[in-house]
C-alpha cells in the first residue's frame, strides 16, 4: 500500500473543574501572585479531583474530539497517549482509556513518554503508522495529572504546573498539501537531570527514605531549563521551516508548548513573528506538559483562530530534554 497523507479530523480538550489561583498558592507556600505572573505569566491552573484519574481526563478530551470529527469509538483502530503521569506505572494509560471509551479490541493502544514534547512525538508516531496504510484512524491524546507528581511544598516548581487533557482524531486523505506537512523531533543531550523525578524508577526504586526526602516528586533546575527551552524551541521551529522552504511570516498561528509566557515571548522575538501569531493560554492552565499543545490547538480551533488553508506550527520542549515541531495545513 502506498504511503498517504494524514489529516486532523477533530479536536477536543478537557480541564478539571477545580481552579487553583495564585492567591491560593500564596497561602500554601512563600510566593505571591506578582512573582508568579512576572516570572511565568501564569495566573491560575486546573487541578484534578482526587478520584479523577489521568485516563478519566483523557477520555473526556477523546470523546469531544470524536464528536468534533463526527466519529465514534468503533471508527478508531489506533490510540497513542502522550503522558508522564499514567494512572499506574503499568499498564499504559492508553489501556485504561481504551477500556473506558470502548474502543475495538483490535485497536493498538500504547503510551509515549517525551514529557512536554510528548504530544508532537505521539502525533508523529500515529501519523507514520497511518501513512503505512496498516491503520485507518487514530486518536492521539495528550494528558497529565501533574498535581500528583508536584511537591506542593516546593515553591520553585508547584506554581508552574497544572492538570488537563487534549485529543485529536487523525485520518488519511488523498488531498495534497493538507494535513500534517512534516515534523522534527530531537533531544539536547547531557541534560537528563535538569528536569526529572529522581526516585521511583527501576534505577532508584522508592524507599521510605526517598519518600521522606520527597525524591519521588518532580525536580527542576529552572534557570538552566529556561535557556535550553528557548534554544530547543527556536531550533525546532527554524529547522522545520527551512526544511519546507518556508518563512516564519507564512505561519498563520504558532501553537507553542505553554510552559512560561517569557519563553513564548523569546521565541516570538527570535523568529521575528509578532505575539499575535502565537496562541497563549498558559495564564489559565499553567504548564500541563503533554496536554498543553492539544488543549491550545482545540481552543484555537474552537475560537476561530485557525481557518481553512492556514499553516500552523506546533513547537514544544520538555524533560529529556526533548524537543519537537510539526507543521499542519488546514
Ligand atoms: N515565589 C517566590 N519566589 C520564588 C519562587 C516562587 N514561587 N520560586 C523561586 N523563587 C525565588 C528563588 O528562590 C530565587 O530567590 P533568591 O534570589 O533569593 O535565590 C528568586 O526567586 C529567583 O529565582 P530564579 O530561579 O532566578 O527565577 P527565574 O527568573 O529563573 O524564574 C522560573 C524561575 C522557574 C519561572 C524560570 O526559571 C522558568 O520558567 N524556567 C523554565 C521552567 C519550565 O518551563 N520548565 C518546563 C519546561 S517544559
Amino acid at each position: 500500500m502506498p504511503p498517504c497523507s494524514t489529516v486532523i479530523l477533530g479536536t477536543g480538550s478537557y480541564a478539571p473543574e477545580r481552579v487553583l489561583t495564585n492567591a491560593e498558592l500564596s497561602r500554601m507556600v512563600d510566593t505571591s501572585d506578582e512573582w508568579i505572573v512576572t516570572r511565568s505569566g501564569i495566573r491560575e491552573r486546573r487541578i484534578a479531583a482526587a478520584n479523577e484519574s489521568t485516563s478519566d481526563m483523557g477520555v473526556q478530551a477523546a470523546r469531544r474530539a470524536l464528536a468534533d470529527a463526527k466519529l465514534t469509538a468503533a471508527d478508531i483502530d489506533l490510540l497513542v497517549v502522550a503522558t508522564v503521569t499514567p494512572d499506574l506505572q503499568m499498564p499504559a494509560a492508553a489501556c485504561f482509556i481504551q477500556q473506558k471509551l470502548g474502543l475495538p479490541g483490535a485497536a493498538a493502544c500504547f503510551d509515549v513518554n517525551a514529557a512536554c514534547s510528548g504530544f508532537i512525538y505521539a502525533l508523529d508516531t500515529a501519523c507514520a503508522m497511518l501513512s503505512s496504510g496498516r491503520y485507518r484512524r487514530a486518536l492521539v491524546v495528550g494528558v497529565e495529572k501533574l498535581s500528583s507528581i508536584v511537591d506542593w511544598k516546593d515553591r520553585t516548581t508547584c506554581v508552574l504546573f497544572g492538570d488537563g487533557a487534549g485529543a485529536v482524531v487523525v485520518g488519511t486523505t488523498d488531498q495534497p498539501d493538507v494535513g500534517l506537512i512534516g515534523t522534527r523531533l530531537g533531544m539536547i543531550s547531557d541534560s537528563v537531570d535538569l528536569l526529572c523525578i529522581p526516585n521511583g524508577g527501576s534505577n532508584a526504586p522508592a524507599t521510605p527514605a526517598s519518600i521522606a526526602a520527597g525524591s519521588h516528586f518532580l525536580k527542576m533546575k529552572g534557570k538552566e531549563v529556561f535557556k535550553l527551552a528557548v534554544r530547543g524551541m527556536d531550533e525546532a521551529a527554524r529547522d522545520i521551516l527551512e526544511h519546507h522552504h518556508l518563512r516564519a511570516d507564512q505561519i498563520a498561528l504558532v501553537i507553542p508548548h505553554q510552559a512560561n509566557l517569557r519563553i513564548i515571548e523569546a521565541i516570538s522575538q527570535y523568529l521575528e513573528l509578532p505575539m499575535e501569531r502565537f496562541f497563549v493560554n498558559v495564564d489559565r492552565y499553567g504548564n500541563t506538559s503533554a496536554a498543553s499543545i492539544p488543549i491550545a490547538l482545540d481552543e484555537a480551533r474552537r475560537g476561530g483562530r485557525i481557518k481553512a488553508g492556514d499553516l500552523t506550527l506546533l513547537v514544544a520542549f520538555g524533560a529529556g530534554l526533548t524537543y519537537g515541531s510539526a507543521l499542519i495545513r488546514w
